[in-house]
């Protein structure tokens, strides 16, 4: 799937004086159903993560606190995305090289995914990447 379906998508926001409050329900703000949750936190500073694609998997990624980037790259082109607002998060899909940097202290990623987790699923060679992408692509 080409760079273009991965995008920035806006989460419901309830208002309130107590405090915001967001939701995200599977199939419905986010494309797929979810599967599992997790959360990357206490990454020191320069710290890079990521650098892998996943064969089948979606997932959605949103900066619970502080703020980050992510790169993603489909074998042609790489967009850069900044995170750093709780109601809005990134959609990347299947075959999407990416790695998160510029994470600010006491960043919080959290990941919602559309399956369990498989190593099988990983491709963490970028060659190798790069080779799959140009089959996808013919
Ligand atoms: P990995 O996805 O490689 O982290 P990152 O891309 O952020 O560097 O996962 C790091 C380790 O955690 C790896 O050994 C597998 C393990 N892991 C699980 O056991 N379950 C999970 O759901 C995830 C995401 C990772």
């Amino acid at each position: 799937m080409p760079l273009n379906d991965c995008r920035i998508l806006e989460l419901p926001k309830i208002h309130d004086p107590r405090g915001n409050l967001t939701f995200i329900e599977g199939d419905i703000h986010v494309p797929f159903g979810i599967q599992r949750v997790y959360y990357l936190y206490d990454v020191p500073g320069g710290a890079d993560r990521g650098a892998h694609a996943h064969r089948n998997l979606h997932q959605f990624i949103v900066a619970m606190s502080g703020s980050f980037d992510v790169v993603l790259d489909d074998g042609v082109d790489q967009r850069r995305f900044h995170l750093n607002r709780s109601y809005f998060g990134l959609y990347v899909c299947p075959m999407m090289w990416r790695y998160l940097d510029n994470f600010s202290s006491g960043a919080v990623c959290m990941v919602l995914a559309s399956s369990r987790y498989s190593e099988a699923d990983y491709i963490r060679d970028y060659d190798e990447f790069m080779a799959a992408a140009k089959v996808l692509r013919s």
